[in-house]
């Protein structure tokens, strides 16, 4: 899908089952390979970077098919310890098979990851952890190149509370001879399933509160079946669709545990939430307010990740709201392409701010990353007239048939070229 047509104007009414965590499974099916046998993983979202990740497990040596909604991995012949560079060059989570690897094989050879370009997006956390556990890394050519037989535990403090750092050492930790220790350790829920998959592969790993995690080393693992936690972006990606046009929809399969904050917020702005049983409604149809100060900030704080689709709500909800966004240096982007259909958004170093305007108005607008690529899927839901949004790939890596799923919800949307 490369571009999108989308004819604004329209309440969104209906149900939506949210998809399994795209930023839980991709470090989870890199987990696979750390045992020499089959896992399997239930509601697995079909995305692109799933399907990428899937292509990485099969160069590596594994068999992977699917399960109806279940993805199965037999890990037992991994033979490389290289990743071909033109896949893992499209996504930052393929950085994860650097733990995993070395896990496994002793070895692993790795570009340096890609993915959404939001400012620098160093590994220097990831390098230095897995230096403490004893491997020796080396980087040249735009190349990761990792030695370590055998890795013994240690105790790691992570200056900040890096998501794929804590993944990529709890990675190599669990082949690791001895216990392991992060403090600081990411809190985010992805961290949380990780941990569980492992549980079930058998390896010993527990959470504390306060970021602090523990991994007991150990190479003889089982099969494990996980099945995979909703995608909390992904659903307040779906919240905030209702909230733009003023509609009601319900929303199956909703990880409420994991969104106190975004749905406190919305909540808060006016938006009518409400739990049903397993269920939750929502109703976008109430007059809104804007939000003085929003700052984004690691769990369980607003979610990064969540700041460009909210900001496509701010441009059109009265008044004057403002976004700071502590996470990465470069996320705000797309407020150029939201001006460019009518919005008010001025944007100073880490600050956004957003001055409500009636409408926005539909025309031709590029993508530039995946949360960006939504928030413009959801300024075309309320814009007047037609709004073609261009280098629609980045939203496949993440969004399991969102056109599918707009349209069922009564959305006009038509993908013009693949
Ligand atoms: C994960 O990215 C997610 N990606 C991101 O989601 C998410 O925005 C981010 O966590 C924060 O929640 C996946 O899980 C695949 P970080 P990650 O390491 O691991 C700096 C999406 O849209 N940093 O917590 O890359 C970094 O530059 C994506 O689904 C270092 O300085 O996030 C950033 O400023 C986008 N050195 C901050 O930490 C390092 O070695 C947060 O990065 C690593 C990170």
């Amino acid at each position: 899908m490369e571009c999108v047509e989308i004819r604004g104007g329209k309440p969104l009414y209906g149900r939506v089952e949210i998809q399994g965590s795209k930023n839980a499974v991709l470090p989870i099916l890199a987990a696979c390979i750390l045992h020499e046998g089959t896992s399997r993983i239930d509601h697995c979202p079909r995305i692109q970077d799933v399907f990428d990740t899937i292509m990485i497990l099969r160069f590596l040596g594994c068999r992977v098919w699917w399960e109806d909604q279940c993805l199965a991995v037999d890990a037992s012949k991994v033979s490389r310890c290289k990743i071909p560079a033109q896949i893992a060059s499209r996504m930052r989570s393929s950085v994860l098979f650097l733990g995993a690897l070395l896990g496994r094989m002793g070895r692993a050879q790795l570009p340096y990851p890609g993915g959404c370009v939001l400012g620098s997006r160093p590994i220097d956390l990831h390098i230095a952890a897995i230096n403490e556990l004893g491997a020796k890394v080396e980087e040249k050519e735009g190349c990761i190149f990792a030695e370590g037989r055998m890795l013994k535990g240690k105790e790691i403090t992570l200056r900040f509370p890096s998501v794929g750092a804590t993944e990529n050492i709890i990675l190599a930790a669990a082949r690791a001879q001895g216990i392991t220790v992060i403090n600081n350790a990411a809190r985010e829920p992805e961290i949380g399933e990780l941990c569980r998959f492992l549980q079930k592969m058998g390896v010993d790993i527990r959470e504390f509160s306060g970021g602090r995690i523990e991994i007991a080393g150990e190479t003889c693992l089982q099969d494990p079946k996980h099945d995979l936690v909703a995608d909390r972006i992904v659903a307040g990606t779906y919240l905030l669709a209702a909230a733009i046009t003023g509609g009601r929809i319900t929303i199956s399969r909703m990880p409420q545990e994991h969104m106190e904050t975004v749905t406190a917020l919305l909540k808060n702005m006016g938006i009518g939430i409400e739990k049903h049983g397993c269920d939750v409604l929502v109703d976008g149809s109430r007059k809104r307010r804007g939000i003085e100060l929003l700052e984004t900030a690691p769990y369980p704080g607003f979610p990064t990740d969540l700041q460009s689709p909210l900001m496509a709500l701010l441009a059109v909800t009265e008044g004057e709201s403002r976004i700071k966004e502590n996470i990465f240096e470069d996320r705000f982007k797309t407020a150029q392409q939201l001006n460019a259909m009518g919005a008010n958004i001025k944007v100073r170093e880490k600050e956004a701010v957003i001055r409500g305007v009636p409408t926005l108005y539909g025309t031709r607008v590029e993508a530039g990353e995946l949360r960006g690529a939504a928030a413009l899927f959801l300024a075309g839901l309320i814009a007047e007239g037609t709004t073609t949004i261009c280098s629609c790939h980045y939203i496949s890596r993440g969004y399991e048939n969102i056109c599918g799923v707009l349209t069922s919800l009564g959305a006009e949307i038509e993908e013009l070229c693949n």
